[in-house]
């Protein structure tokens, strides 16, 4: 009521000033919140309880209703976190058919994560917030943070990695990028939605301090530094209550502690109950009664449990109208951050400008995972015939996955990217060498490709190694793909290791050339039998329409790659909390206890002594980088001292290059359990042959503390600490001891 209040003391100002300004010049200034306040509060003291209810709930898949009397404009959501989805048909997940949507695709966010460089974030969301705003829609269904707890999770290629505070430094920027365009990030899946087997019944336990320091760190970031006008519930249920009507989550975390200001939208058909999403802090539902996502009745948008039984509900004063004006303010003031935003851009799409950006967080995302005897970059000089082998040499992959689907102007394959760039240089001979899925399509849309091949595995490994025999380079080009039950919404990948006895085939390849190199096109991580008998594997990740160009500049050396793995890669997945101990992926009743609690990706291998194949943070370049000794600006901190850690990085190779220094703090006297050391502090420097120069990341208590679940809130205890600088979590090139007072 006091806000109401306040709103109209506002509202009066402004009235009486005008009044006055006719007389005296006395402006009355409002900042463009309270503005915006002043606004929706006169929208809302004319609307009519049929028109509040309209504005709460989809009217068709992807939009819900303005009030047009009052000239208020309806929403329009968009998928998804890597472009602009194709418009569907009004109440059809089916393609429109328009001829002037088909978008720039953009690299996925484990690519944009494995650049840990909050630029490309910022670049990112720019870019993708500018495609949104000219495709004339305000509400960007991206970007995800969902934390990768397995790598059977197939929607993990959506998600920026294990570590929260990697997610976080790179959630904000993008979020920032796209709301710059009068266009709503709307970070999803809110929260613990960490696998797709059972997404829609699975219920989450997790203890408070693995919530609250690996859970919801992202989302976190997302809200207070990235000030997301949106967020969404997820499919799942936390401690029995659906994520899209939690209580816990939607209301007391999100807006008692965190001050979230914006629009709660629920995952398409998230909802399953009226009082619980009246009462507990859902504002829009989207997707109930969906062909493919809920069974029900037909799309009858009135029968959605926040329409007329919301409706039925306020009329009879079961339920006050206070509870609907709630959700209806912050609808308003996404409509007047966004589309009634008067000075926001007209946007662009599908331009050279984000061309440039999807190749250029390409070839920064690409993480060189191996590269013994420097087998690359190619050298064009010495190679006169070089093959290229894989199925994902030749494969679209903007199509498939998901809602992430996307209709793209254009993708440039792995194959014509690597022809185009070599041009006449070297013969490049082609072999399919396995067949997996021979086309995409998806809601209507599809990939046009027909890579049917019925010759047998071993006809095909034949013509594969015959062709590796007689060339200077392999090139072999593998990994997972959109389809079910490999990186795609809806479902898990059954297994670790590659589909379609593609290990077979790369040990073929080794023993049939030395100078074999396995590029792997996927989200996840994946299990190489092979690994000791491949001398380079480059982990190139779906990289959008820029796909093929970014991979044959990395490797051809025109990009000297400086990515680094966002998530572990285990050599089996008993190496993996969630499989070990974690009740993945699921009980009988539903139930999932994440077991393994804090202990996720290296702080589970960590804690366990376990050696991964490639550990998170790794990454080499084609050139080399030496470490000084590490040093601090003090030994002692506390209250609200920083603490600065610097360590001189010298470029000792032959070419110009970037390298990632991270760094890792160790609670040496915890009174609590705590990973063995945990990131919290990175800094990408680029070097020139024979440079050096010093890094200095700045530590301040929040990098020392861990969260009190018994007092309910972050503490950092006296003690010692030691700051750990590694070029991976894994190599560890030198560390710091100071206390906390
Ligand atoms: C899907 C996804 C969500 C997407 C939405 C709309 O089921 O979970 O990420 O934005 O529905 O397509």
């Amino acid at each position: 009521m006091i806000h109401q209040f306040k709103i109209k003391i506002v509202l009066a100002l402004i009235l009486v000033s005008s009044a006055m300004q006719a007389q005296h010049s006395l402006p009355v200034y409002l900042d463009d919140n309270q503005l915006i306040e002043a606004r929706v509060e006169d929208a809302l003291s004319q609307m009519t309880l049929e028109e509040k209810v309209a504005m709460v709930h989809a009217q068709s898949k992807f939009s819900s209703a303005g009030v047009r009397r009052l000239g208020i404009p309806e929403n329009w959501m968009t998928d998804g976190p890597h472009g602009i989805r194709a418009e569907v048909l009004w109440d059809e997940w089916d393609q429109a058919g328009w001829t002037n949507d088909s978008c720039m695709a953009f690299p996925a966010l484990t690519c944009l994560a494995a650049t840990w460089n909050p630029e490309m974030a910022a670049l990112y969301g720019k870019s993708i917030g500018e495609e949104a705003r000219y495709r004339n829609k305000n509400v960007l269904l991206g970007p995800g943070v969902n934390i990768y707890r397995t790598p059977l999770n197939g929607r993990n290629f959506e998600y920026m990695g294990e570590d929260p505070f990697l997610a976080s430094c790179m959630v904000v920027p993008y979020i920032q990028g796209v709301q710059k365009n009068g266009v709503a990030a709307c970070v999803k899946h809110y929260a613990l939605n960490n696998q797709e087997v059972d997404r829609n019944f699975v219920d989450v336990h997790v203890d408070d301090r693995t919530l609250y320091e690996i859970y919801l760190p992202a989302f976190k970031a997302a809200v207070t530094e990235g000030n997301a006008w949106a967020i969404m519930g997820a499919y799942n249920r936390f401690d029995g209550q659906w994520a899209c009507q939690n209580e816990r989550l939607l209301k007391t975390i999100l807006r008692d502690e965190w001050k979230f200001d914006g629009v709660v939208v629920s995952d398409w058909g998230g909802v399953n109950d009226t009082k619980e999403a009246i009462y507990n802090g859902l504002d829009m539902e989207f997707g109930t009664w969906t062909d493919g996502l809920t069974s029900g009745v037909s799309n009858a948008y009135d029968n959605y449990y926040l329409a007329d039984p919301f409706l039925k509900l306020l009329r009879s004063g079961a339920v006050k109208e206070e509870e609907v004006d709630k959700k209806v303010r912050n609808i308003l003031r996404l409509v007047f951050r966004t589309t009634m935003n008067r000075s926001r851009p007209f946007g662009s799409f599908s331009t050279p400008e984000h061309s440039e950006a999807g190749r250029r967080i390409a070839e920064e995302g690409m993480v060189l995972l191996k590269n013994d005897r420097q087998v690359l970059p190619i050298n064009l000089i010495a190679a006169k015939k070089i093959a290229v082998i894989g199925e994902n040499a030749i494969k679209m992959m903007t199509i498939g996955g998901g809602s992430s689907s996307l209709k793209a102007r254009y993708e440039q394959s792995p194959l014509d990217g690597i022809k185009q760039r070599i041009g006449s240089q070297a013969e490049i001979v082609y072999a399919r060498g396995y067949v997996g899925e021979v086309s995409a399509k998806q809601d209507g849309l599809a990939s046009g490709q027909d890579l049917s091949d019925d010759r047998t595995p071993a006809a095909l490994t034949a013509e594969a190694v015959q062709v590796a025999k007689s060339a200077d380079y392999v090139i072999f080009i593998g990994g997972l793909n959109k389809h079910e039950g490999q990186d795609c919404e809806g479902a898990d990948r059954a297994s670790l290791g590659l589909p379609y006895r593609q290990d077979q085939l790369i040990q073929a390849l080794a023993k049939a050339n030395k100078n074999l190199v396995v590029i792997l096109i996927s989200g996840n991580a994946v299990a190489m039998p092979w690994v000791k008998e491949v001398p380079a594997i480059l982990e190139a990740w779906y990289s959008g329409s820029e796909a093929g160009n970014a991979l044959a500049r990395v490797l051809m050396g025109d990009v000297n790659p400086s990515g680094k793995l966002p998530f572990t890669f285990p050599v089996q997945l008993m190496d993996v909390g969630a499989h070990s101990v974690g009740d993945y992926p699921e009980t009988a009743t539903k139930d999932e206890t994440y077991k393994e609690g804090l202990f996720v990706g290296y702080r589970w291998a960590d804690q366990q002594k376990i050696q991964p194949l490639f550990p998170f943070g790794h990454g080499l370049s084609y050139t080399t980088f030496a470490y000084g000794k590490a040093t601090t600006d003090k030994k002692t901190l506390s209250g609200t001292d920083v603490i600065k850690i610097s360590v001189p990085v010298k470029n000792t190779g032959k070419r110009a290059g970037a390298e990632i220094v991270q760094v890792y703090v160790s609670d040496l006297e915890a009174s609590l359990p705590r990973p063995v050391k945990e990131l919290k502090g990175f800094q990408k420097v680029w070097l020139n042959p024979g440079e050096e120069k010093t890094v200095t990341i700045t530590l301040d208590k929040n990098a020392l503390s861990f969260f009190d679940d018994k007092r309910h809130e972050w503490v950092v205890e006296p003690g010692q600490f030691e700051a750990l600088i590694g070029s991976s979590s894994a190599n560890i090139q030198g560390k710091v001891t100071f206390e906390w007072k």
